[in-house]
């Protein structure tokens, strides 16, 4: 396999001017760490170990999707549609992935999903849309250290 395994970390993903934003985000790596263990040391008897931790995953995701669509409502951020659009279209993506996994258990693809594809997404995305979102809110009065 060619592709590059990234790994993203607490200490080199952007951070934002949110705390919970921010605390969100590394429980998510510490998921996708724990899921890159498990894919690297891959034996078929540990599918079924792998489906609950991307159905995990899938559902941490989707509630922080949730938590930042939400503050996006309450500040009026001028660029939802776009930041909450780029929200469903992962989140679709994320699905489909697992429910694939689910079916076929193909751990090459899962683990080009895991080490390259998600991670240059996210990297990309806090950067992003999630640090314009954020610097928005506490622009607008939220407290950053909440
Ligand atoms: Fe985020
Ligand atoms: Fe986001």
């Amino acid at each position: 396999m060619s592709s590059t395994k990234i790994v993203l970390t607490a200490e080199v993903v952007p951070h934002v001017a949110l705390d919970f934003m921010n605390n969100t985000h590394f429980e998510e790596l510490d998921m996708v760490q724990s899921l890159g263990e498990l894919i690297t040391d891959y034996q078929q008897s540990d599918n079924a170990t792998l489906s609950h931790a991307l159905k995990a995953w899938y559902e941490h995701t989707q509630a922080h999707f949730s938590r930042e669509n939400e503050l996006m409502m309450d500040i009026h951020f001028p660029m939802y549609p776009m930041h909450s659009g780029e929200h469903a279209r992962v989140l679709e993506e994320m699905e489909l992935m697992v429910t694939s996994w689910n079916h076929n258990y193909d751990i090459a693809l899962l683990s080009e999903y895991v080490f390259t594809a998600w991670p240059q997404w996210f990297e990309q995305h806090v950067n992003s849309m999630d640090m314009v979102t954020a610097q928005f809110a506490v622009m607008n009065g939220y407290e950053p250290h909440k």
